[in-house]
C-alpha cells in the first residue's frame, strides 16, 4: 500500500524554487524563509515548512481506508472517496506552528537533546485548508459514555528508542468536537502535497503541530491519551538538564500552543539607512485565544511602540507592523505579543529552557546596523 521516502519534499504546481531552507533531508525537516514567509497572510504549499519524524508514505489512494475504531458505537472504514458524501464539507484557514519552533534561541543558552533540530522562528505557515470537520466523523461513528480523548495514527513508520513505530498523537475530546479540527484533503485549494500528509490529514488549531497527524489512517477514540511515545514521552517540558524515565512519565503532555509572535523584516543581521522603518512580523496565539497587541521595542524593553494588527482567523495567525524610526548605529529590535487571556511573552528564553527545546515564546530580538 505504501513505500517511505526520505526524499526532497515534491512541490506540485511549482514555479521557481521554493523559499524552504532544509535542516534535514531525512526525516525531512524544513523550513521558510523567514522575510518570504510573512510577505503573504497564506504560505504557498511549496514554501510551507516540513517537519516529518519518518519517511514520507507514498500511499495508493485505491487501497486507502480510514478507521475510526475504539469508543463509538458503530466503527467505521472508509474511503478516501466516502468521506465527503457521506459529511459537508467546510473550508478552515488555520496556521500549523511547531512545538520546536525558535528552538535555535534556546539551544544558544544552553545545548538542548543532540539530534533536535534547530529551528529558527519559521517553522510555522498558515494555510487554507479543505475537508470534513472531525466532529462529524465522530457524530457519525457515535462516541460513547467514559470517552475523553481521540488518538490519531498515521502511515508513518518513525525511528524511536524503542524501535520503530507508527507516528501517533492525540487531543481531548473536548477539543476534537471544535469545528475548525478537521480531516483536510486540499492544502490551498490543492489535493495535499505528500510531504504535508496526502491523502488525508488532521489539523488542530491552536495546538502545537505535531497533534495535526499526517497520513492519517486510524482514528481511536479512548478513555485516556494515545499510548504513542510521540505522545507519552516526547512533546513535553522538563527543565533539567538530565531527566529521569520518571521525570518522562510525569511531565505534562503539551497541547495548546503560547502567545508567540516573531519578527520577519528587517533580517537579523540588516544593514539599513537611518530613518523611519517598517517593522513587520508574525503572531499567534494558543486555543482558541486571539492576538489582542503586538509590541515593538529599540531600547531594550524600557518602551514599546504599538503595531498595527491584520488578524486571521481564530487559530490562523496574525501579521503585524509597526514603524520604528533608528538613529545610525547599532540597534536591537525586540517584538512580543498578548493574547486574549492577557498572556504575554516573557522576556528571555532562559525562562523557558527546557530538555528538548520546545515552545521558545520568549520575546524575540533581531541586531540591525543603520547608517547614516
Ligand atoms: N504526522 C505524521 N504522521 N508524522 C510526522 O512526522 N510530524 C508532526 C505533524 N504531523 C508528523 C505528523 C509535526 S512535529 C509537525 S510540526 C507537523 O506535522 C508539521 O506539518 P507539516 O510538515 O505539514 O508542516
Amino acid at each position: 500500500m505504501l513505500d517511505q521516502r526520505m526524499s526532497r519534499p515534491t512541490q506540485p504546481g511549482a514555479e521557481g524554487p521554493p523559499a524552504l531552507e532544509f535542516l534535514s533531508h531525512g526525516p525531512i525537516k524544513a523550513q521558510t524563509e523567514l522575510a518570504s514567509l510573512i510577505a503573504e497572510p497564506v504560505t504557498a504549499n511549496r514554501d510551507f515548512f516540513v517537519c516529518c519524524h519518518g519517511g514520507v508514505p507514498r500511499v495508493d489512494v485505491d487501497a486507502y481506508r480510514l478507521e475510526i475504531e475504539g469508543m463509538v458505537r458503530r466503527p467505521l472504514r472508509l474511503r478516501l472517496g466516502d468521506l465527503s458524501p457521506l459529511l459537508p464539507e467546510t473550508e478552515v484557514e488555520a496556521t500549523l506552528q511547531c512545538a520546536g519552533n525558535r528552538r535555535a534561541e534556546l539551544d544558544d543558552v544552553a545545548p538542548v537533546a543532540s539530534g533536535e533540530p534547530r529551528w529558527g522562528a519559521s517553522a510555522i505557515g498558515n494555510a487554507v485548508w479543505r475537508g470534513v470537520p472531525l466532529a462529524s466523523l465522530l457524530d457519525a461513528a457515535g462516541v460513547l459514555d467514559g470517552a475523553t480523548h481521540v488518538a490519531f495514527y498515521g502511515l508513518d513508520r518513525c525511528p524511536h528508542p524503542a524501535g520503530i513505530t507508527e507516528y501517533g498523537a492525540s487531543i481531548p475530546l473536548r477539543k476534537a468536537l471544535e469545528r475548525n479540527v478537521l480531516l483536510a484533503h486540499e492544502m490551498n485549494g490543492r489535493p495535499l502535497p505528500e510531504e504535508h500528509g496526502f491523502p488525508l490529514r488532521v489539523i488542530v488549531p491552536g495546538y502545537i503541530g505535531a497533534r495535526s497527524v499526517k497520513w492519517v489512517q486510524r482514528i481511536e477514540v479512548r478513555a485516556d491519551s494515545s499510548p504513542s511515545p510521540f505522545q507519552r514521552q516526547a512533546y513535553k517540558l522538563i527543565s533539567k538538564p538530565d531527566p529521569t524515565d520518571s521525570d518522562w512519565r510525569r511531565a505534562a503532555e503539551l497541547g495548546e500552543l503560547s502567545i508567540n509572535s516573531a519578527i520577519g523584516a528587517p533580517r537579523d543581521g540588516a544593514e539599513l539607512v537611518a530613518g523611519t522603518l517598517v517593522v513587520r512580523g508574525w503572531a499567534m496565539a494558543g486555543g482558541q485565544r486571539t492576538v489582542t497587541r503586538v509590541e515593538v521595542s529599540r531600547d531594550h524593553g524600557r518602551t514599546w511602540i504599538e503595531a498595527t494588527l491584520r488578524p486571521g482567523a481564530t487559530g490562523s495567525w496574525t501579521l503585524w507592523e509597526a514603524e520604528v524610526a533608528l538613529g545610525p548605529g547599532s540597534h536591537e529590535l525586540i517584538c512580543r505579543a498578548w493574547d486574549s487571556a492577557a498572556n504575554v511573552q516573557p522576556e528571555d528564553p532562559q525562562q523557558v529552557w527546557n530538555v528538548r527545546g520546545y515552545m521558545n515564546h520568549s520575546w524575540h530580538r533581531v541586531r540591525v546596523w543603520a547608517e547614516d
